[in-house]
Order: structure tokens, then C-alpha cells, then sequence
């Protein structure tokens, strides 16, 4: 295993990731970059190593503001652990990642991550089963406290509003009642979606979302993430490439652990590299 880089010890509170944001700079990027594309997030250089096996091999990688962006590649490719490395799950050998330009994310800890807005949505739904739809999505709001805790907290006006304007947007609102474990599989994904959007993350990512879903459900979390561009930076890793065209702007082609290609959904289909090393299988 390589040695990873120091990483602070104790829990960073809110004012401490402030702290951050006003004396760390973002060296790396070229003020170029910076004034064309007014990046959230970005990646420079990043190279992750497994026992001397490049999973991620020097990526740079620049997400605007309030776009939707998908990352398709072969399995393998480095797509997951691009999300580990920004949600601080794992840590590169190498590069540096920024959020907001300015916060370096590598002096951060998982948690804190997820406090500075960054919300990530892992493949298996986690949704507390035994609790009501409205129940997880209360709870999602409260995260630094126990279930026990949370649930006997009176919420504020305005976090019920969230909890509504949630529920909305996953179309779950007439299952607010409904215990999570008797969700079909796509409705436990939506709810997972509205526990994170709960929080109001700036940037969510989303690692395979459709898998194991329907049709017509694949359809709703196309509508779903199509709505949330704009208010959020959405960033999604899909193999099923119907749904990747149904949402796609922007895609990124990730190929043994780097950039392969970037571009329109329409050019990207038709680059010859891209067909050779995924969209042929
Ligand atoms: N913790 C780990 N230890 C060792 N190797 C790992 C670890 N995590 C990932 N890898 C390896 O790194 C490479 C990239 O894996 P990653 O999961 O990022 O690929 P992916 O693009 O998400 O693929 P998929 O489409 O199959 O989900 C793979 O070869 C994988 O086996
Ligand atoms: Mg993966």
C-alpha cells in the first residue's frame, strides 16, 4: 500500500472549514481555466496507486457550476475512485483537488467534505427501512445526531418546507407515510437522492444510479437529475448509455484512469477511441 499524505486528526467545524477557504489558495489552476469555465470542482494531476497499479493516472478533470456531467468509461476505468478521491475516502498520491477554487479538499475529512456541500450517492440505497419516507428524509437533515435524537426533535418551518419541496422533486410525496423498506427498488434510489438534497449539497455525485431499475423508472431519475442541474452541480457514472443520452450535455470518457475524451453526447458517440475502448464492446 503507498503511503497516503498526512491528514488532519481532529474533526473540522464549520469555522475551521472557513479558515480554510480564506488562507489556502488554489495554486494550480491557470487563471485561463479559471476565468473560462468558473469551476466548482476540480481536479489536477490526480494519480491514485493500488500496489503500484495506476487506478487513477495523473486526471485532471473541471466541473462547472450548476452543471450536469456525465463520466461513462469501461469498468475499471477510475470513475468510482475519482468520487473516493473527492469525497476524501481515499486519498491520491499525487494532484490536488479543489472545491469552490479555493478549498483544498485533500486537507479534509470525509465528513467535512460532506459539510462543505459535497453529497455522494453510493450505488446500494441506505435508507433507514424500518422508517417512514418523511422519517429519512428528517433524518437526513439531522445528521450529527442520533436516530433517537432526530425523530423526537421538533423540525423548523423551514426544514419542513425543505422536506416538502423534497419529497416534490422525488415524486415520493404521496409515499411520505410509507414505511422505506416497501419502496420498489427505484423509489428507495429517489429517496436516497432527497436524503442528500435534504442537505442542499452544491455538488452531488451520483455513482450509477439506474442500475437495477425499470424502464419507467429509469425515465423518472433521468427527469429527476435533469431537474436538479442548475440549482446543483450533478456529476453521474452510468454504464447504461440510454440514460446517458437521455441526460447527458456534457460527458467525460474515462479510460485507465485519465481523460480519454470530453466533448458533446453527439461527438463523444462518434469518436473513434471511444468506440474502441467502450461504446464497441
Ligand atoms: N481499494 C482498492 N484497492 C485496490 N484496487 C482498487 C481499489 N479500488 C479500486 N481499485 C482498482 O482500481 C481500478 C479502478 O477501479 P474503479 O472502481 O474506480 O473503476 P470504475 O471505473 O468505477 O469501474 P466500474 O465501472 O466497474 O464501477 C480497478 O482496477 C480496481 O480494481
Ligand atoms: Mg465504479
Amino acid at each position: 500500500m503507498t503511503a497516503r499524505p498526512e491528514v488532519e486528526e481532529e474533526i473540522l467545524d464549520p469555522a475551521r472549514v472557513s479558515e480554510f477557504i480564506a488562507h489556502e489558495g488554489a495554486p494550480s489552476l491557470s487563471p485561463a481555466v479559471a476565468l473560462a469555465h468558473k469551476p466548482i470542482l476540480y481536479l489536477e494531476r490526480v494519480t491514485v496507486s493500488f500496489d503500484g497499479f495506476k487506478a487513477l493516472n495523473n486526471l485532471s478533470l473541471y466541473l462547472d457550476d450548476g452543471e450536469l456531467r456525465c463520466i461513462i468509461g469501461p469498468n475499471g476505468a477510475g470513475k468510482s475512485t475519482m468520487m473516493d478521491v473527492i469525497t476524501g475516502k481515499t486519498r491520491p498520491d499525487s494532484g490536488s483537488v479543489y472545491f469552490g477554487q479555493t478549498l483544498n479538499l485533500l486537507k479534509l475529512r470525509e465528513a467535512e467534505i460532506a459539510q462543505a456541500g459535497i453529497g455522494r450517492k453510493f450505488q446500494q440505497p441506505t435508507v433507514f427501512q424500518g422508517h417512514t419516507v418523511f422519517e429519512n428524509l428528517e433524518l437526513a437533515l439531522q445528521t450529527n445526531k442520533g436516530v433517537w435524537h432526530s425523530l423526537r426533535t421538533r423540525l423548523t418551518g423551514e426544514q419542513r418546507d425543505r422536506i416538502d419541496e423534497v419529497l416534490e422533486l422525488i415524486g415520493l410525496e404521496d409515499q411520505r407515510g410509507a414505511l422505506a423498506g416497501r419502496l420498489s427498488h427505484g423509489q428507495k434510489q429517489w429517496l436516497e437522492i432527497g436524503m442528500l438534497l435534504a442537505q442542499n449539497p452544491q455538488v452531488l455525485l451520483v455513482d450509477e444510479p439506474v442500475a437495477g431499475m425499470t424502464v419507467q423508472e429509469v425515465e423518472s431519475t433521468a427527469q429527476l437529475l435533469n431537474s436538479l442541474a442548475g440549482r446543483h452541480t450533478v456529476v453521474v457514472v452510468e454504464h447504461d448509455m440510454e440514460f446517458v443520452r437521455a441526460i447527458a450535455r456534457h460527458v467525460t470518457v474515462l479510460h485507465e484512469g485519465r481523460v480519454l475524451a470530453e466533448g458533446r453526447m453527439e461527438a463523444i458517440q462518434n469518436d473513434p477511441r471511444v468506440i474502441e475502448v467502450y461504446l464497441g464492446e
